[in-house]
């Protein structure tokens, strides 16, 4: 999963994508059989987990913020394990496969009847795969129309425990399982054939439930829970990004070019990321880094840089249920890779939101690719042709976002017929790809290499930072200035100082504070004129810019500026927050530290004073300890070292040692990349 790396800040494009949908639904079904008040922070709310949290609501349980804002926190408070009541009127689940089949699960073990249905694509795909297990746990389910779909009337109680070998690797199958035996307090076994997502498992240990897990010589996964205790703790969960969502933007950058970027914060279970493989043998760059883990999920940030040019693959086997839903944007990623490109293995495709299979061969082949259906899968030949055509969704929100990535490309001109369908898992989908796309198209500018240096008050950081940057031939962003410069604006208006942290958005504006540059020095202006240095130095700008500089307000206002001086072939960006809030994706970052007493005998000594006393230099120590403390417990942006920052202790190295040894640490990531 790694491949060539680029090691400056370059200008990778970072965007983050919606919740996980498989998470968000299983967190609402579990949170919902809990004991308790369960928080969900990130849940998805696009139609699918919408339609399975208001499912959850006629079932009696009550949710807050189910359809607020992407960022409120949904609270679930849980009935325990079989106190659902009734619902007055059939549960629709519209397009939602997991909802339908991990509630039907959930349902056959309460003691308790209610109908399930859903939308038009929904009643045509395959219930027999979870009905024929739940009953033979002891539900009864009854079909209100065909055979094999819904609607149906499911009746719960009384289960027992089974051990279920599913046909299919199917995560939707087994989960309904395993949550059937842990609502009816038997436990169950579920043997798949090959090992399928499995956020169910983890979700479960997470609420207390022992949970076992195999892998067998013949590539089966065996899942075992236990019979549960009586009481499921509450979830307190954080669902990371949808690795699905991710999918369409790395294929984007994929197929764009030398291009970067970067999705942040999303799940990275290893039962979800086939396509990161698949994407490294197609030719592309891919880097995980910042790995982390979220609502007990492994996750962090992915950079794919396509290299120019994409090679065919082969994909198949155990592969496919890592990346049964990445197969549609694979389809696209072939319809531009030399070669032909075989996925097998795949049946599963026929049957989900649309006939996957039919659907990808028939739009290829609208817009000028030739494709050829075989009965598990399907085989494209890339190619560089102009590729157009009006593409039919089939109501799939997986093949309008995939057609619509590949339109996003160049030489390209596609139209998708019903873009809303996006919604179904992505709300923003359109939006973010176009935002993307207008970065895309200009050749990419050289990288600018982005040096952060940041460290406590008086260890040297703006001397060093000037001689770096001296000797690198870099621009040196010196944001002290800038925060000193609003200081002065504020003290030239006649402001009131007292309540800084209300100041409005647009007395900021009007001090007209921003940045020239003259080859690679800055100057800062303000009200149309050059602010001389002098007066940026005096002793009531600078305690008055400490002040300013810790208003939320003013930072955020600063951000833009502060970035845009990220230009030409390299900037040493100087101050308190570089490394962790403006330049977050630097090549090389340097927190700067030195014992107290000799920064403020260097501060002494700089302000003129030739042989400081050592009285003279404690009080001034004290009073760095101080605003050390202050800076770094403040709200904006308080002062830390970012945590891939390089820490250089200066108490014992000569200036000029200290530039060497930040230059060394440039030289060497430029070597690298
Ligand atoms: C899902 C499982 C997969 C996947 C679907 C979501 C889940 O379906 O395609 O989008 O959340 O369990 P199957 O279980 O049918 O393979």
């Amino acid at each position: 999963m790694t491949g060539g790396t680029r090691t400056t800040s370059g200008p990778a494009l970072a965007i983050r994508v919606p919740g996980d949908k498989s998470v968000s639904q299983r967190a609402l079904i579990l949170a919902a059989i809990a004991d308790g008040e369960s928080c969900i922070q990130g849940l998805l709310r696009s139609a699918d987990p919408l339609a399975t949290g208001r499912a959850l609501q006629a079932l009696g349980v009550e949710i807050d913020a189910l359809e607020g804002a992407a960022t409120a926190p949904v609270r679930v408070r849980g009935t325990g394990l079989r106190s659902w009541r009734t619902p007055a009127t059939p549960l629709d689940l519209a397009n939602s496969g997991t909802g339908a089949r991990l509630l039907a699960g959930a349902l056959a073990a309460q003691p308790l009847s209610a109908i399930l249905t859903g939308d038009a694509s929904l009643v045509r795909r395959p219930m027999e795969r979870i009905v024929a297990p739940l009953r033979r746990m002891g539900a009864s389910v009854a079909y209100l129309d065909q055979h094999g779909r819904l609607p149906f009337r499911i009746r719960g109680g009384d289960l027992r425990a089974i051990s279920h070998a599913s046909p299919v690797a199917s995560a939707q199958v087994k989960s309904a399982v395993l949550l059937a035996g842990v609502g009816a307090g038997t436990g169950a076994e579920v043997v798949e054939p090959r090992r399928s997502r499995d956020h169910t498992e983890r979700m479960l240990s997470a609420m207390g439930v022992e949970v076992e897990e195999a892998g067998r010589d013949d590539g089966a996964w065996v899942v075992r829970v236990a019979p549960p205790p009586a009481r499921l703790a509450p979830l307190e969960t954080t669902v990371p990004g949808d690795f699905s969502s991710a999918a369409f933007f790395l294929a984007w950058a994929a197929l764009t070019g030398a291009r970067g970027l970067v999705v942040r914060a999303v799940g990275l279970s290893r039962t979800r990321t086939g396509l990161l493989d698949v994407l490294s043998r197609m030719g592309a760059t891919v880097r995980v880094s910042a790995e982390t883990s979220l609502g007990g999920e492994p996750a962090g940030d992915v950079r794919v840089e396509g290299q120019g040019g994409l090679r065919a693959v082969e994909v198949g086997g155990a592969e496919v249920p890592e990346m049964i839903d990445e197969l549609p944007i694979l389809a696209a990623l072939a319809a531009r890779a030399e070669g032909v490109t075989r996925i097998t293995g795949a049946a599963e495709l026929r049957v989900k939101e649309s006939d996957r299979i039919s659907a990808l061969v028939d739009n290829l082949r609208r817009v000028g690719v030739e494709a050829e259906e075989l009965p598990d899968g399907l085989e494209i030949e890339g190619t560089r042709r102009k590729l157009a055509g009006r593409v039919r969704c089939f109501g799939d929100h997986r093949i309008a976002m995939a057609f619509g990535v590949l339109g996003a490309t160049q030489g390209c001109d596609i139209e998708v017929d019903d873009p809303a369908v996006a919604d179904v898992s992505f709300p923003g989908f359109w939006r973010l790809l176009d935002q993307v796309g207008r970065t895309d198209g200009r050749p990419s500018p050289p990288e600018c290499v982005v040096v952060a240096i940041d460290g406590t008050a008086g260890a040297g950081k703006s001397t060093t930072a000037k001689a770096v940057a001296d000797q690198l031939g870099f621009r040196h962003l010196d944001s002290g200035a800038i925060y000193r410069a609003v200081a002065l604006g504020l003290l030239d208006s006649g402001r009131e100082m007292s309540a800084l942290e209300k100041i409005a958005k647009a007395e900021l504006d009007a001090l007209q504070v921003h940045v020239e540059w003259r080859g690679r020095s800055m100057e800062v202006w303000a009200a149309g004129a050059r602010i001389p240095n002098r007066k940026l130095r005096t002793e009531r700008v600078s305690s008055l810019a400490s002040r300013v500089s810790s208003v939320p307000t003013v930072r955020d206002h600063l951000l833009a500026l502060q970035r845009s001086a990220a230009q030409g072939p390299g900037l040493i960006a100087e101050g308190r927050d570089m490394g962790t809030v403006v330049f977050p994706d630097a090549g090389v970052k340097v927190f700067l530290v030195a014992d107290a007493r000799e920064r403020a005998r260097r501060r002494l000594l700089q302000n003129g004073q030739a042989a400081p006393s050592s009285d003279r230099i404690e009080a001034e120590a004290a009073r760095l300890r101080e605003r050390d403390a202050r800076d770094s417990s403040r709200e904006a942006a308080p002062l830390a070292a970012a945590s891939d920052a390089v820490r250089v202790d200066t108490t014992n190295l000569l200036p000029e040692d200290q530039v060497d040894e930040i230059v060394k640490l440039v030289e060497r990531r430029r070597n690298r990349s």
